[in-house]
């Protein structure tokens, strides 16, 4: 009944989409839903590499079925071991007890963890191949992208990249499935998206990877979520490069928390000095309302932020406290930091700002504003400076 989805000859795609989970790992939000790829090479030897977050597991045994009818799976490859791509693991192998599962040193104890499968394994190492018959795939490490057993997989006759997490992005595939088949550019911001909330501490294991991958040729790019890419690979490599170096475009994100106003007018006053002095992207979000999934995205494509805060019980606002937690968490680097805040009796929220802004070792801009009560000229000029010294940072590394 499915009409299968060739990457080429007899390499199939058969991954789901998942337009009903709400929030990806219980965190990120999925406005646009998510894909989880998997792919099948129907060989002389049945190889499926990885599988599918358990929910859509129906569905993706039928797309299977439809490519490879009674035959049995001989290996189930193993990339990645989180949920979203191992949950139909131990199904799999009830349904095809015969196959042998590949993976690492660090994946097999998972596998036996997680499954409590010990025998029918086949440990491969860097380099290592698997023959399939006209196919013969090749594994290569990509540790801490996203996971330490993460892994690559290669198939050399038709150079297809099997990525794992890496060039994966939020968003399901509505019809199209390869990026020549949409505009690619819908995903473009949900891949950086994926990358930043998902990989995107691990920046260093990334830039490790694509090393790697310069020693293989690479015509698609078959990634565990989002589309498959065949027509935008030097961009996605760039972009991927880009993002592991923390390497950022000229703009602004101004993250603020905002109760009653006061903190948020300081907001806009700098800003607006921002935009007279020639920044043109800058992206304005209330914490409490934008999720830190969309502004962590954001800070790692523009190299200036801004955090402006009340002081709430002597303290961050709460949803100020869970966005830099988040950035903390992640280590992000290299970025320009602009500090506001508010108060009413004993301001110190700016002084948690600067703190958080140096442990991240970003170069904060100017002197903190913090305000007592409403705005006046005093801190509304500093407002101003503030804006002004940081798109002078900014406009001084054009290129
Ligand atoms: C729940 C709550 C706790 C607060 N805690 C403090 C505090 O510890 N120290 C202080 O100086 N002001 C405190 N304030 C006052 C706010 O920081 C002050 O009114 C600030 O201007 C509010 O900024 P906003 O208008 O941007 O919400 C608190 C206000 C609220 C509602
Ligand atoms: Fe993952
Ligand atoms: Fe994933």
């Amino acid at each position: 009944m499915y009409q299968p989805v060739h990457l080429s000859d007899d390499i199939y795609y058969v991954g789901v989409n998942d337009r009903r989970t709400e929030l990806f790992e219980n965190i990120w939000p999925l406005p646009r839903g998510v894909a989880y790829n998997s792919y099948l090479i129907n060989d002389e030897k049945v190889a499926l590499i990885d599988t599918i977050e358990i929910g859509q597991v129906e569905k993706f045994l039928k797309k299977i079925h439809a490519i490879i009818g009674d035959k049995t799976i001989d290996y189930l490859i193993i990339n990645h071991m989180e949920p979203d791509h191992a949950g139909a693991v131990s199904i799999i192998r009830e349904l095809y007890p015969q196959i042998r599962i590949v993976g690492n040193k660090k994946t097999l104890p998972m596998v036996e963890g997680f499954f409590g499968i010990n025998d029918n394994i086949i440990e491969v190492k860097e380099g290592d191949e698997l023959d399939l018959g006209k196919h013969r795939l090749q594994f290569y490490m990509a540790p801490m992208v996203h996971w330490p057993e993460t892994m690559v997989t290669y198939e050399a006759s038709r150079k297809i990249l099997f990525s794992a997490d890496a060039f994966g992005s939020f968003g399901t595939l509505d019809g199209g499935i390869f990026d020549d088949e949409m505009d690619f550019s819908y995903f473009a911001d949900e891949m950086r998206r994926y990358y930043s909330n998902i990989v995107g501490k691990y920046g260093s294991p990334v830039q490790k990877a694509l090393e790697k991958l310069k020693g293989l040729s690479v015509s698609t790019i078959a990634s565990a979520h989002g589309p498959v890419i065949r027509s935008h690979i030097n961009e996605v490599i760039d972009l991927y490069d880009r993002w592991s170096r923390f390497d950022t475009d000229e703009g602004v994100v101004i993250a603020f928390a905002s109760m009653y106003g006061n903190t948020e007018e300081m907001v806009e006053v700098t800003a607006r000095a921002l935009a007279e002095e020639g920044i043109k992207e800058i992206r304005i979000y209330d914490v409490s309302k934008t999720h830190s999934s969309f502004i962590i995205s954001d800070i790692f494509k523009y190299k200036g932020v801004v955090l402006a805060s009340p002081t709430y019980n002597s303290k961050l606002h709460p949803n100020m406290e869970a966005l830099v937690n988040k950035l903390l968490h992640m280590g992000v680097k290299n970025h320009y930091l602009g500090i506001l805040g508010s108060f009413t009796w004993a301001g110190t929220a700016t002084k948690q700002l600067k703190e958080f802004g140096e442990s991240l070792n970003w170069e904060i801009v100017g002197q903190p504003v913090e305000e007592k009560h409403a705005l006046k000229k005093q801190k509304y000029d500093e407002c101003r400076i503030l804006g002004k010294n940081l798109a002078e940072k900014l406009i001084s590394e054009r290129k």
